[in-house]
């Protein structure tokens, strides 16, 4: 099976990968009492990813010894990992450490990268997503993904939204689209605020609205899996609680890859929380293990502060 050679060809990361998901609660048992938690437990609102329902043990996206490389130079140097149904996974590490390189390699947004090039083997529910015959903008639907600078098509704001299921023929009629097209600006949170202009051009919302936008059009495909890169970068307080709030509602639908600066926002949104450091991906489990007893003391020095 497809777990076994993934794991015969790695140990370390994909090891607690496991152990992490074969029991979701190991972190409230034996481990808190070997080892006394750090001062820096404080700093993360942990309870908030305590929320979660234990998530399902389906691997959705699946990678094993996947290295990018740009031209000559390697930014991903061979990265097993397990993505599980419906889980919020944050992935974070200092700049330049390959988060973003890595997230395009789950939906092929490399392949628009002229450098770039991907070895190894990535699996949506066991499907080579690399195999040439894949159609690519299909794939793009069911793994779609949201940016860090909110992008909207210049066109309208329902038009924005109607994009994708035309393109893919998910509506029946003119009522079923725009049925769609109100349920996704709903579930983005949006539809109060723009169902009065949806004629309006997308580009002449706020920036939060943008990203809004951006989450509704991407929803409205019905994907999968939803890939984030920081997509609260460029938003204020409490825009970036709106989108927080979304991600976890989304999360009981989708399976969520957000990249992620903000050590609190990992805390508050995601299951498990994935490290990485100069390509190589150093520790992945549970959120609340990683920010209060991470496995890997670089892990520690980078939520500490004290690199990066
Ligand atoms: N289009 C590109 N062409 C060449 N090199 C690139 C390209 N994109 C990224 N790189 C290089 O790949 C490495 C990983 O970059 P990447 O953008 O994935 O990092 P990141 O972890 O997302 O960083 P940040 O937190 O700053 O967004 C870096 O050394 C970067 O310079
Ligand atoms: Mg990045």
């Amino acid at each position: 099976m497809m777990m076994n050679t993934v794991n015969a060809t790695k140990t370390n990361s994909l090891e607690q990968d496991k152990s992490v998901n074969s029991e979701h609660t190991q972190f409230t048992s034996q481990n808190v009492d070997q080892k006394p938690s750090t001062s820096f437990v404080s700093q993360f609102d942990t309870q908030a990813s305590a929320k979660k329902t234990p998530k399902s043990t389906n691997v959705k996206l699946s990678t094993s010894d996947v290295h990018v490389y740009y031209g000559e130079s390697e930014a991903i140097k061979g990265i097993d990992l397990n993505i599980y149904e419906n889980e919020v996974i944050a992935f974070i590490g200092p700049s330049g450490c390959g988060k973003s390189t890595f997230l395009r390699t789950l939906n092929r947004m490399n392949d628009t990268i002229d450098s770039c090039h991907v070895t190894g083997k990535v699996l949506l529910d066991n499907q080579d997503i690399y195999d040439p015959n894949l159609d690519v903008v299909l794939l793009r639907a069911q793994v779609g993904m949201v940016f860090q600078k909110p992008n909207p098509f210049p066109k309208s704001i329902f038009d924005n939204v109607a994009y994708g299921p035309k393109l893919h023929g998910l509506a029946r009629d003119k009522y079923d689209l725009e049925e769609i097209v109100e349920n996704s600006l709903n579930k983005a949170g949006l539809w109060n605020e723009v169902k009065d202009r949806l004629s309006q051009p997308g580009t002449g919302l706020s920036g939060g609205q943008q990203q809004r936008l951006c989450i509704a059009r991407t929803i409205a495909v019905s994907p999968e899996v939803i890939l984030m890169d920081e997509p609260c970068s460029a938003l204020d307080p409490i825009a970036t609680a709106k989108i927080e709030e979304l991600i976890s509602e989304l999360s009981t639908q989708y399976t969520i890859a957000i990249v992620t600066h903000s050590m609190q926002q990992a805390a508050r949104v995601s299951d498990r929380t994935a490290y990485f450091h100069l390509g190589d991906l150093i520790e992945v489990n549970a959120t609340e293990k990683v920010f209060t007893q991470p496995d890997h003391q670089l892990t520690e020095a980078y939520i500490t502060g004290r690199f990066g």
